[in-house]
Parts: C-alpha cells; sequence; structure tokens
C-alpha cells in the first residue's frame, strides 16, 4: 500500500492483522516498536549487518495506531503554537501516517544523537542507514528536494518496508519517492 496526504489509510481506522516485536535494541518503549512480521524480520536482518559494520542502530517508533497518532499530530501542532500548516511538513494526520501500516520505523543511532533531528543523516548510523536500507527491503521514505512529492520536510531516519526487489529497483533507477516510482500524483497536501 502507498500511504500518502492523498491516500488515508483504508479504512481510516486500519489496523495490521499482525504485529511482532523485533528482537533489535529499542530507543522508546514497546508498544509503539511493533511492526508486521515481514518488517520485523528485515529490520532484525538490518541491525545485526549494521552491527558488524561496527553501527549501532536503535528503532525509535514502529507501528503508532490511529489513536496514537491523534497524540502524535497534535504534539507537534502544539510544538508550532497551534499551526497545522508547519506541523503537516513533518507529521502525518491521523489515518495518513505510512506508521499505521506497521510496515514503517524511524531508526536512530544507538547511543542518542541527532534522534529524530536532521543531523541524523550526517551520523555514522544516517549514513549508513542511506547506503544501506535498501538491502533489507527498505526506503528512506522522506528525502531532501522530495517536499514536493511527499509534503514532508526529510526524514533520514524514516524507512519504509518495500521489499528488496522494489528497493533496489527504485536505486537501481534513481527514483527517490513511491509517488514516482509507481505512477501516481504528487502528494504535497492533504
Ligand atoms: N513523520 C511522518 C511523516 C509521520 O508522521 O508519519
Ligand atoms: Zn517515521
Amino acid at each position: 500500500m502507498v500511504v500518502n496526504k492523498q491516500r488515508a489509510l483504508q479504512p481510516v481506522e486500519f489496523a495490521p492483522a499482525e504485529l511482532v516485536l523485533p528482537q533489535v535494541s529499542l530507543a522508546a518503549n514497546q508498544e509503539n516498536a511493533l511492526l508486521r512480521p515481514d518488517a520485523a524480520a528485515a529490520v532484525e536482518e538490518m541491525f545485526a549487518a549494521a552491527a558488524v559494520d561496527g553501527i549501532g542502530l536503535t528503532l525509535v517508533s514502529g507501528y503508532r495506531s490511529y489513536a496514537v497518532q491523534v497524540g502524535t499530530y497534535n504534539h507537534w501542532v502544539n510544538q508550532y503554537g497551534g499551526d497545522t500548516a508547519a506541523a503537516d511538513n513533518v507529521s502525518a494526520r491521523p489515518g495518513f501516517s505510512e506508521h499505521q501500516t506497521g510496515l514503517a520505523f524511524d531508526v536512530g543511532q544507538s547511543d542518542g544523537a541527532c534522534t529524530l533531528g536532521s543531523c541524523f543523516a550526517d551520523t555514522p548510523a544516517g549514513s549508513w542507514t542511506a547506503d544501506n536500507a535498501h538491502r533489507f527491503g527498505f526506503i528512506v521514505r522522506y528525502q531532501q528536494g522530495a517536499q514536493g512529492v511527499t509534503g514532508f520536510f526529510a526524514e533520514p531516519w524514516h524507512l519504509r518496508f518495500v521489499g528488496t526487489e522494489t528497493a533496489g529497483d527504485m536505486r537501481d533507477q534513481g527514483i527517490v519517492t513511491l509517488e514516482e516510482y509507481f505512477g501516481l500524483p504528487a502528494a504535497p497536501g492533504y
């Protein structure tokens, strides 16, 4: 499934049938670290491969239900003093977040440096992720320069599971958004 500002979850309170806890380092609580089984297995493989390369990764946020995303979005609206347009650059509205699919997660560096910050791209973990996530079926979903398509500022930490075939093909073709890869309209706004 492709989820963006023009493609809500169906139904809007959709929840995956099966969610599991990946057996990896967690930055926060287990409740927000669940993923669908195929994505969870890929996370385990990815974190193990990173460790072999001397890179410590941690799972910051995985599946978020519609109800949890209500809180996440409201947090960001409050951060921006009630400016929803500003919040919409950094957080999906409830029912429109990839986190609700159980196929997306936020990755961090195990020492906590630059967690959910743009400087994450410049950390060893961020650099390793950009170079290697595709080998495990993940894409960096919100990249620099793609906001006109995705509607979000760059998030070098937000990974979406698409499988190794699609992730590898996108990389080979130099396509960074699912919208362009699948020939879908750009979705910069709701
Ligand atoms: N931060 C991403 C866009 C989300 O809220 O799903
Ligand atoms: Zn995310």
